[in-house]
């Protein structure tokens, strides 16, 4: 036995979560999530960093072994390519393209535009009073000429909605984005990216979408309006990307309005995508095994839904590892005891847990 699957077996996942010796397949066990996405011609991936490419080889092994996509985590945002004015500065996001390419896997883009994470120097350009129109296309052109034909899709633009700021159809007013340039910035980034790389994919993506709060319902909604808007004016948006950061112990996963929305979504014409895929497990049960079962079987119930659309492309989950995960530093869902968050696929010791069970069989289910 492999030291990973005698591990496994410890810790009591039964055959589901086993590699036999050798690397052959046990029992009941699944290959690689790669394997049973492919199998149903789907996609399975995680964001990755380049500092893990870097010093963690294990952790790579992991994900060249289960992915056969990959998005940046965080290299590929404004702030961290466009520190300084009149400059893109690749040299992080493309360790992750050519980890891409040289082991073949999919590349995601992300993100193009967010209201989040852009350099101060272009939050102040925003608000002059005729901010920069290349602000927003200058980058884009930029960044999708960069990765023209390496990229399998592109997050063009991200979060662009939020109930809570007022707006009667929901936009996020507040967003730099929204306050520079009106609801348009978003008709006026999709066809940017169009036109810098017709082959890629072009998604809107957006959080929240998948729980029962009077909150994710209003979010559903203004997701919606904003959907058939731009359908409507002819944007060429291509998918509609669920992150997925799912909070069972704070908000209950509603099946049938999250199934009414995805079928509501793929009757505008759009590809889904499961893009973010993780559970905050702050607020479960301190029993670590329950804990997991119940991670894993929240997974499940959210992905058979998604699963069975056919507009459906596949999931990422954000980070593979337990060792690797937002979750563990975001001030709203860390431990306060510093225990590492345990919403992903393998535990930090690359261990595969329920999740991994979960997202492997919504894979096999698929009809
Ligand atoms: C997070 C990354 O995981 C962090 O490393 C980074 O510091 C902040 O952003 N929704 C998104 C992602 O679309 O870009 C966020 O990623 C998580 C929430």
């Amino acid at each position: 036995m492999t030291e990973i699957s005698r591990r496994a077996f410890m810790s009591g996942l039964g055959t589901a979560g086993l590699l036999a010796a050798g690397g052959t397949e046990a029992r009941g066990a699944q290959a690689s999530l790669k394997a049973s996405a492919e199998a149903k011609g789907l996609l399975y991936g995680a964001a990755i960093k380049s500092s893990q490419i870097q010093n963690d080889q294990p952790f790579m092994q992991a994900v060249t072994a289960e992915c056969n996509i990959v998005v940046h985590e965080w290299e590929l945002k404004r702030n961290p390519v466009q520190s300084e004015p009149g400059k893109l500065n690749f040299y992080l996001p493309d360790m992750v393209a050519a980890y891409a390419r040289s082991n073949e896997k999919k590349l995601r883009g992300h993100t193009l535009v967010w209201y989040y994470d852009n350099p101060q120097w272009i939050v102040d350009g925003l608000k002059a009073r005729n901010p920069d129109p290349a602000l927003l296309t200058g980058y884009i052109d930029g960044a999708c000429a960069h990765y023209r034909g390496r990229i399998h899709s592109w997050d063009v633009v991200n979060e662009g909605v939020e109930p809570a700021e007022g707006h009667p159809d929901g936009l996020r007013i507040q967003s730099p984005w929204y306050q520079a340039f009106g609801a348009e910035y978003i008709d006026i980034a999709f066809r940017a990216a169009r036109a810098a790389d017709p082959d890629a994919l072009l998604f809107y993506c957006e959080y929240s979408v998948e729980m029962a709060s009077a909150m994710n319902e209003r979010r559903r909604t203004a997701v919606l309006k904003l959907l058939e808007r731009l359908k409507s004016r002819n944007v060429p948006i291509d998918a509609f990307g669920i992150q997925g950061h799912l909070k069972p112990f704070v908000n209950r996963f509603d099946e049938r309005k999250f199934a009414r929305f995805v079928e509501e979504v793929q009757g505008l014409g759009l590809k889904i995508m499961v893009t973010e895929l993780d559970v905050a497990d702050r607020w479960g049960p301190n029993d670590i095994a329950k804990r997991d079962a119940q991670v894993g079987a929240v997974t499940r119930a959210f992905l058979d839904v998604t699963m069975a659309s056919p507009a459906m492309l596949g999931v990422l989950t954000w980070g593979l590892s337990d060792k690797y995960s937002w979750l563990s530093s975001y001030p709203e869902y860390k431990w306060p005891d510093g225990q590492l968050s345990r919403g992903l696929p393998l535990d930090a010791q690359l261990v595969r847990k329920p999740m991994y069970t979960a997202i492997a069989e919504a894979f096999d289910a698929r009809k």
